[in-house]
Formats: C-alpha cells, structure tokens, sequence
C-alpha cells in the first residue's frame, strides 16, 4: 500500500464586533472544530482606524470603505489562524455569502446566515486566497510559518 500526504492549509478566520459581542464566539468555534479545522493561533485584537484601512486597503475605493472602517473599529475582533486540508475555501463556504440577508436565504445552515446582519455586519470573515491568507495571517501574528501546527497559542495583542 503507498501513503499520500495530504497537504495542510491555513486561512485566517475572524469574529467581527458584532459575532464577539452577540457571544457568538463559542457557537462559531464549535462549528470550527466539527469541521475538522485546528485552530493554530488566536488573538483579541481591538482595531484602530489606520490598522483597520490598511487590513481592507484593497476596497479603498468603495463607497462604504469609511463605514467598514468605523464598524470594524467599533469593538475588538477575534482573529484566528485555521489549518486544515483546503481551509481557504472550505471557511468560505462555511460562512456562506457576504450580505448576510441572502446567506439566510440561500445558505441557512452558514455562519453569517446565523449571526449576520446585512454585508457590513456579516459576523465574520475569511481569506479568499492563499495571496490573501499569506498576508492576513502576517498582518496579526508576524512570521508563524515554522509554528508547530499541532500547538494552540492565546497571544493578548
Ligand atoms: S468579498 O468577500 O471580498 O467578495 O466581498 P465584497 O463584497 O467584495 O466585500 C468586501 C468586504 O467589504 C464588506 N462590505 C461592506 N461593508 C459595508 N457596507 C457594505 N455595503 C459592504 N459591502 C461589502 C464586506 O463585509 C467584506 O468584508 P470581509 O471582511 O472581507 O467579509
């Protein structure tokens, strides 16, 4: 018999204001770990104004970039680094659509369907690629890529 490696991934996931103060943090993790996901890192992070522009600085240009803004500043997220074999799309999928009107139409059983509001106050979100997964997971836990995947570290930022 011959033994395939299955490659790991890593996305990162985030509790927005809105799913860390509605206590949706337990539900969200528990549908993380049925999932077959590990959380690998984790952090409480609060936002500023200039930190929050520069994590979504490709929608710059849009009309509700400074909305965005003020509603990501509005609390501290929980950010997450998640491992599992296709983790980016998988933690799309979950999630469902960003408006989370429709998610509650067409993807009831998603997360965004369970605690989000509209496509601001989705409740959470995910890398969509592993271009922005590379740089989100930097842009809050630095260099981690020696990390021992298998250990999961609380950091206070
Ligand atoms: S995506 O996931 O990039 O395809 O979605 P997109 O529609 O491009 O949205 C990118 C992020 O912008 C947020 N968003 C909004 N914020 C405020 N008001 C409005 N109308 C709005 N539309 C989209 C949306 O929540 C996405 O955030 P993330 O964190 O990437 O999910």
């Amino acid at each position: 018999w011959s033994c395939v490696a299955i490659e790991r991934e890593r996305t990162l996931a985030m509790i927005k204001p809105d799913g860390l103060s509605g206590n949706y943090t337990e539900r969200i993790k528990e549908v993380i770990l049925e999932s077959g996901f590990d959380i690998v890192k984790e952090a409480v992070v609060q936002l500023d104004a200039e930190r929050a522009s520069l994590f979504y600085a490709e929608h710059s240009g849009r009309s509700f970039f400074d909305s965005l803004v003020k509603y990501m500043t509005s609390g501290p997220v929980l950010v997450m680094i998640l491992e599992r074999p296709d983790a980016i799309s998988h933690w799309r999928v979950l999630i469902g659509p960003t408006d989370a009107r429709k998610a509650k139409i067409s993807n009831p059983n998603s997360i965004r369907a369970m605690c989000g509001v509209d496509s601001e106050k989705n409740c959470v979100h995910g890398s969509d690629s592993p271009q922005s997964a590379a740089r989100e997971i930097s842009f809050f836990f630095g260099d981690v890529r020696s990390d021992n995947a298998d250990t999961v570290e609380h950091d206070e930022l």
